[in-house]
């Protein structure tokens, strides 16, 4: 969008699911960007409105709810306020965190739908879904588990295959169970209303291809899912937790999750425009997080239907297909909103080489991290801004954390304000020297200083935040560079006046700093502007010489870093190998409470000694190998998921025990004829069950 053009924003940051406590995936991948983009915005006197809340309806709430066994409001209040106070403990700088429990939004998405439903957007089908005959109730595919088709494995969900990542339809399981009562479901017919799609895809089609600008991931999602054609898809749920559908004949149903999360974004809006009106403070503010610091009066659907408003959706790359067709489909069908301008979607972040894990607790917590690292918000914020994964998946590590802290924020930005700090005050009782005579060095270093912001700038609106915070971090390098060169430490024995020259640059380049770090690092920004005793984060200011003036008195030199030491970090490491213990714990005993069965069904499964003769990698696959075996019988091939634990020049030779009855099997286009066993240890290694001497082939196992 033409800069000219632009009156307003909108920034958007996803709806956290208020099923568990954020980590530092989602902070990585949305909340940090979102908050960056948005100080920045702020510090250029943009007229902007930064919007979140958490997702409280949908299934994954309900899950929660079962599990924990309390009720659905239960769960959602507890994690609405874990995740509200330590986002706000964090820094990330929302005018309002609200909720989609509320009123404001139950009102606001079931307007949306009845308007949609009153134009005759939706159709109406009836089809047939999972029903739980024990627990009287339709099951939403997450709450159905059972064989996955592709890989085998047995606790895939309806949705999708953990293991081979397929995205599955609950339709498509081997010997579906419910989990809710962990009887098979049956199928029984259900009207719901769904969503044309497909008389969207030109339209669709026409605004995706005016993005070409777009992070090629996004891009390439979109176009790949328009390729394909777009489906029909339902708008509400057999459900009994979310926003009730606002039509005759909908008893038990509610709005699709993903119908009404966005529209969360809109119901925030309009809260926030509502409270602002008041006048006075009501308790809102604080059950909604609502930033008192930047309250404006307005109208909520200036951020929402004028076309010079800019609309941003910071996402995870998992929420692509919601925010760029299905979303913008809605907002179509209604008519009069805008369409987003950007969805700067972040791939993820793993931890340790391992993918963040909520169930396997293979993450860091937010909330924990605040409480073990009291007062260094800012290491964090720099650790994953500084690796974030805008282009590819990365890795967060502890050792990385460490020596990101130790070698960049205390010895590079640390350590150049302390020295001018402490300097000044050393030489000159903490007031700002007067800028003497200016040599073409110093010249050098001052058009260096003025050059930055402009090209930080430049990172920033393009979303380009790694690359942004490395720019701030070379100005603190430049800064290092002109000390370092000049020795003012040296040449105050001889030539005091040159002292005061390179005092008062090197002060200005710690202010310059000041303004362009606050983005990033907010509360290093404030220990910087007390110590200055300067402020206000214009980001005009940013570059320029004279922004402290001479004379004017700074306070004393605070540290703005400290080193971390290697027990911190190794305690860390521990209780994450504590959790991959305790899991692989559990996942032993669930392994070992299997019900019993009857001889005949034990004697039914044919199971012989073969021998690998043949292995290949399947290709595009991560996890599987194509075998040929020698059963004695015959020889057939078999694809086995086995290929991160096995090379297969490694296991030709090898001995197996191989169910040769199970009924062939198509995987990823190769009919697999049975199944190796192969047992698992603790930490989720394989091995193959054989026998300890060798056997001729065709020998029965029993
Ligand atoms: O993936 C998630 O965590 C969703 N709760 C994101 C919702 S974003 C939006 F549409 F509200
Ligand atoms: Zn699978």
């Amino acid at each position: 969008m033409d800069n000219s053009k632009i009156k307003r924003y909108t920034v958007t940051a996803a709806l956290p699911y208020t099923n568990g406590p954020v980590h530092i995936g989602h902070l990585a991948g949305v909340y940090l960007p979102a908050d960056t983009y948005v100080r920045y915005l702020r510090s250029n006197k943009r007229d902007v409105k930064f919007i979140c809340g958490s997702d409280e309806n949908g299934v994954p709430i309900t899950l929660k709810a079962k599990k924990e066994g309390v009720s659905p409001q239960e769960v959602v209040d507890k994690y609405h306020k874990i995740i509200g106070d330590s986002f706000k403990e964090f820094g990330v700088s929302f005018d309002i965190y609200h909720r989609t429990s509320s009123q404001m939004h139950h009102q606001t998405a079931s307007d949306f739908f009845e308007h949609l439903y009153d134009k005759g957007v939706f159709t109406e089908e009836v089809t047939e879904q999972y029903y739980d005959e024990k627990a009287q109730t339709f099951l939403a595919d997450r709450y159905i588990t059972g064989t996955c088709p592709k890989c085998g494995n047995e606790n895939a969900y309806g949705d999708q295959c953990e293991n081979c990542g397929s995205t599955l339809n609950a339709t498509d399981l081997i010997n579906p169970k419910s989990t809710l009562s962990g009887e098979p479901p049956v199928r029984k017919e259900t009207k719901n209303w769904f969503l044309p799609l497909d008389k969207y895809e030109e339209q669709l089609r026409t605004y995706i291809e005016s993005h070409k600008e777009w992070r090629p991931n996004v891009y390439g999602q979109c176009q790949s899912w328009l390729n394909a054609g777009l489906q029909p898809r339902a708008m509400t749920r057999d459900l009994d937790w979310g926003v009730k559908v606002p039509v005759k004949d909908a008893e038990g149903k509610v709005l699709y999750v993903w119908f009404d999360a966005p529209i969360g974004y809109i119901s925030a809006t309009k809260e926030l425009f509502d409270y602002a009106r008041l006048d006075v403070w009501n308790p809102k503010a604080e059950e909604y997080y609502i930033n008192q610091n930047t309250l404006s009066k307005g109208n909520w659907e200036d951020y929402w239907k004028d076309e010079q408003t800019k609309l941003v959706h910071f996402i995870g790359k998992d929420n692509i297909v919601f925010h760029c067709i299905i979303f913008p489909a809605m907002l179509m069908a209604h008519g009069g909103y805008i369409l987003a301008d950007n969805v700067p979607a972040n791939e993820f972040l793993n931890l340790e080489g391992q993918k963040i894990s909520t169930s396997k607790n293979w993450a860091v917590w937010l909330n924990e991290y605040l409480e073990e690292f009291k007062g260094k918000q800012d290491v964090l914020r720099y650790v994953l801004t500084s690796t974030a994964p805008e282009t590819k998946d990365n890795d967060f590590t502890w050792k990385d954390f460490q020596a990101r802290n130790n070698n960049e924020l205390v010895a590079v930005l640390g350590n150049f304000i302390n020295r001018v700090v402490v300097l000044t005050h050393k030489y000159f009782d903490g007031k700002v020297p007067m800028l003497m005579e200016i040599r073409p060095e110093d010249q050098q270093v001052i058009d260096e200083l003025a050059a930055y912001p402009e090209k930080i700038s430049a990172s920033i609106e393009n979303y380009r935040f790694r690359e942004a915070l490395s720019e701030v971090m070379n100005v603190a390098r430049l800064g290092n560079k002109y000390l370092a060169d000049t020795e003012p430490w040296k040449v105050i024995k001889t030539d005091e006046d040159r002292v005061r020259t390179i005092l008062n640059i090197s002060l200005q380049i710690a202010a310059s700093i000041e303004i362009l770090i606050e983005p990033f690092l907010p509360f290093t920004a404030d220990k910087l502007m007390k110590m200055l005793n300067y402020g206000g984060h214009l980001w005009e200011d940013a570059g320029k010489m004279h922004l402290l003036h001479r004379g004017h008195q700074l306070n004393q030199a605070e540290l703005l870093f400290e080193k971390i030491e290697d027990e911190v970090v190794q305690a860390q490491i521990d209780k994450l190998n504590k959790s991959k213990e305790a899991n692989s714990l559990a996942n032993a005993v669930t392994a070992s409470a299997k019900e019993n069965i009857q001889f005949e069904d034990f004697n039914a499964v044919d199971i012989r000694v073969a021998t690998i003769v043949a292995a290949e990698k399947v290709e595009k696959t991560k996890k599987l190998l194509k075998l040929t075996l020698d059963t004695g019988l015959d020889q057939r091939t078999v694809v086995s998921g086995i290929a991160e634990y096995f090379k297969p020049e490694d296991i030709i030779g090898q001995q197996v025990s191989l169910v040769v009855n199970l009924a062939p099997r198509e995987i990823k286009g190769i009919v697999s004829q049975g199944m190796i066993l192969m047992s698992e240890n603790a930490d989720g290694k394989l091995d193959f069950v054989a026998p300890r001497e060798k056997h001729h082939n065709g020998s029965v196992v029993r």
